[in-house]
């Protein structure tokens, strides 16, 4: 129903990314065209494509762009350049889990094809060798197949996230008040309808009447400017607060339910996401609101113990001087910019996943949902 594509790859193996630039939205529809790798990690760097599922289909096409040029070369340039893209690209962002789990895929795929040069001494003999050169593009359209793959699984997790979080709170009132944290829409996902937003759409579809509150999410107002634009194209009654008046719009009983999306998952159900869902949770737990979490079973790092252990982006000191080009700090400034926090696993009340809800949030109730 979008009339607007998050991430799409244009043409065949020799094609490249394009991406909608979140940083013009709402007020423009600008597509960017990715045609190195530098112009992926530039892209995800500066948000033109952002949000945790999102990143993770951008870095995978990434990989595709990154080995376009040693597809006519020897074995060894082909296994270079794929090592080169991942280690590359896999310093992008480094909160959202689904980047390096997206690029660890594509490298083991191209792991498990083998390079010629590893095979035997011939493939190195010549800098073009045919058999190479069958063999690389080989290489090239099954590592195309894959990030294809990770788009289209990354679309039913998030058909089916909103499924199950739709069931979840189907016993909403009508006209309950959600409110919501950051953008978790289509613009987090390849092609799906996002996380969080995602189970919102779906209790739409099914004829609930909702009031959503969104917060504008200081300092790059991913509330304000996608998620507002999001809600308001789909029809869904939406309002904006500020991010400081979460508490008093709680306080006045406006507010039913929160859920936002995740970027990182701990073993134990600590949740990473956007700076100030700690804030969120916390109220709500004061209000007696239940908090939610909707995230596909791929932004969970089971390899992380707790949340104190997920890396916490830290970006540039401007996005918090200036608004938009505006400077409203003091010249020379100290700034402290966290782009994440990490709510801790009791003050979630339920996490919706693609394979069911998991509540209360415990390790041993997420190993099992998973594994
Ligand atoms: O810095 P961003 O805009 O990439 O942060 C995005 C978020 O924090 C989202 O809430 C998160 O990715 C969850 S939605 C998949």
């Amino acid at each position: 129903m979008d009339a607007y594509s998050t991430i799409r790859w244009s043409g065949d193996v020799d094609g490249h990314l394009v991406l909608l630039d979140q940083t013009r939205l709402p007020t423009e529809i600008v597509y960017v065209e990715c045609r190195s790798v530098s112009d992926v990690d530039q892209s995800i760097r500066r948000l033109v494509v952002r949000g945790a599922p999102a990143i993770g289909v951008a870095a995978a096409y990434g990989v595709c762009i990154g080995i376009q040029e040693a597809t006519g070369l020897n074995a060894e340039a082909m296994r270079l350049a794929i090592n080169v893209t991942c280690d590359f690209l896999e310093g992008s962002r480094p909160t959202a889990v689904n980047l390096s789990a997206a690029i660890n895929r594509m490298q083991s795929v191209a792991d498990q094809l083998g390079f010629p040069a590893l095979l035997g001494p011939r493939a190195t003999s010549s800098k073009f060798d045919s058999h190479n050169v069958t063999h690389n593009i080989k290489v090239a359209r099954r590592l195309l197949a894959e990030a294809r793959a990770i788009d289209s699984e990354d679309r039913e997790m998030c058909a089916a996230m909103a499924r199950h979080g739709a069931d979840l709170l189907a016993n909403l009132p009508d006209g309950a008040g959600i409110l919501t944290h950051c953008n978790a829409g289509a613009l987090v996902s390849g092609s799906g309808d996002g996380t969080a937003l995602a189970v919102i759409f779906e209790l739409a579809r099914r004829g609930k009447r909702l009031h959503v509150l969104a917060d504008e999410t200081r300092p790059l107002m991913q509330g304000a400017r996608l998620t507002m634009w999001e809600l308001m194209q789909r029809g869904i009654e939406c309002t904006l607060i500020c991010d400081s008046a979460a508490a008093q719009v709680m306080r006045e009983g406006r507010i039913q339910a929160v859920i936002t999306g995740a970027d990182r998952i701990a073993a134990n159900g600590d949740t990473a996401n956007k700076i100030g869902t700690y804030s969120v949770a916390t109220l709500a737990r004061a209000h007696g609101i239940p908090f939610y979490v909707a995230a596909p079973t791929t932004t969970f790092d089971l390899s992380i113990a707790e949340g104190a252990k997920i890396p916490i982006e830290e970006r540039a000191s401007e996005e918090i001087t200036n608004i938009v080009d505006h400077q409203v700090a003091p010249h020379g400034a100290r700034v402290y910019n966290p782009a994440f926090d990490v709510t801790p696993a009791a003050l979630i009340t339920a996490i919706i996943t693609d394979r069911g809800c998991i509540s209360p949030v415990a390790e041993s109730a997420i190993r099992d949902r998973l594994t």
